[in-house]
């Protein structure tokens, strides 16, 4: 007898910061990127979304933190579920209802949690019982970065090297216990612009125009590898400049693309020279910044030194807030 499946589901997932940066899309309709990213899953944030299917109803209804969404934001909702129906063979519409535990504007990759935990529940919802291989696959026609909030602590998404993306996914490198001393302060800064462009088209134009991408991706599998290497050895020493190295390569890009684009504040900036000075007087990397298609800042260090760091950094005025967070758990069905 087959079992008949409930159509509801209810998955959780968090948002990740990259250390080395998803940014160019090689195939666009595989989601295919150029290059392998990592990542570090945080937690105490969350997506939490709810897929009802229900085959009276004839189109999608979406709400995204209590409201009904409408244009790009809920067209992309309704092509993901397309994909999901394709692979369950149904055609019934859905009841999509998401939430986030933090601000949405917050620069805090709501995206990537927030298409980690869609793909989640709506798999759940069809009886599809993926692998968190799979998953990750799929979570990343969502958006790319979702593909890594599938998985806690540190996180690896292969590009692959196949044409149809069969070897592209993430998977977890090290757990969210791994290194219990690592920290990242966030610091979210005052009148950060609203992102206006999706990072999926910014970053093909940076493809496009950039005369330094290029070179970003031939120094890319060097850097990775490194920076692997610096996580399992746990040594900040090696990590952090190299997270700060990756930062400024990303932002490289982004600033000779054409037009250019910008996405820090005159906080955001001085937060970083702040971090380089912080280190220059340590005389050693006590902390590193990164940070994503936003002006927010993370900041990297380690338990220890985290007072001294975020005293130093929270004085600008700048500063709305800031919030600590540690490498945490990836998504999880919850009902
Ligand atoms: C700079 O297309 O995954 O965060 O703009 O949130 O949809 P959204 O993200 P996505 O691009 C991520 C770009 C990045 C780098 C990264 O997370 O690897």
């Amino acid at each position: 007898m087959s079992r008949v499946p409930t159509l509801e589901a209810t998955y959780e997932a968090p948002p990740n910061i990259a250390l080395v940066k998803y940014w160019g899309v090689r195939d666009r309709a595989r989601a295919i990127p150029y290059n392998s990213s990592i990542s570090v899953t945080l937690d105490r944030l969350r997506s939490r979304t709810c897929v009802r299917f229900d085959p009276s109803l004839a189109t999608d209804r979406v709400t995204l933190n209590g409201e009904t969404a409408t244009g790009g934001p809920r067209e992309s909702v309704v092509r993901f579920l397309d994909r999901v129906r394709m692979l369950a063979h149904v055609t019934y519409g859905a009841d999509v209802q998401s939430e986030n535990n933090f601000p949405t504007a917050s620069g805090l990759a709501s995206s990537a949690s927030g298409f980690a935990a869609l793909a989640g529940a709506a798999t759940a919802a069809l009886d599809l019982k993926l692998s968190g291989r799979e998953l990750s696959k799929l979570a990343r026609f969502g958006s790319g970065s979702a593909a890594r909030s599938v998985f806690g602590g540190f996180v690896e998404w292969r590009a692959g090297v196949l044409p149809d993306g069969s070897d592209c996914y993430a998977r977890p490198l090290f757990g969210p216990g791994y290194w219990p001393a690592l920290v990242d302060l966030v610091l979210v800064v005052k009148a950060a612009p609203v992102k206006t462009v999706r990072s999926e088209d910014a970053m093909q134009t940076t493809v496009a125009t950039s005369p330094t991408f290029a070179h970003r991706l031939a120094e890319l599998p060097r850097r990775t590898r490194k920076m692997r290497a610096a996580i399992r050895a746990r040594d900040p020493r090696r990590l952090f400049p190299l997270i700060m190295e990756e930062c400024d390569s990303f932002r490289e890009v982004c600033e000779t693309t054409r037009p250019s684009l910008d996405y820090l504040t005159t906080t955001s900036r001085a937060l970083i020279a702040e971090v380089r000075s912080l280190n220059r007087d340590a005389g050693r990397p006590m902390a590193a910044y990164t940070h994503d298609a936003g002006a927010h800042l993370h900041v990297f260090t380690l338990l220890k030194e985290l007072a001294r760091v975020r005293r130093r950094l929270s004085r600008n005025p700048g500063v709305e807030r800031t919030a600590v967070l540690h490498p945490g758990p990836g998504g999880r069905r919850v009902a």
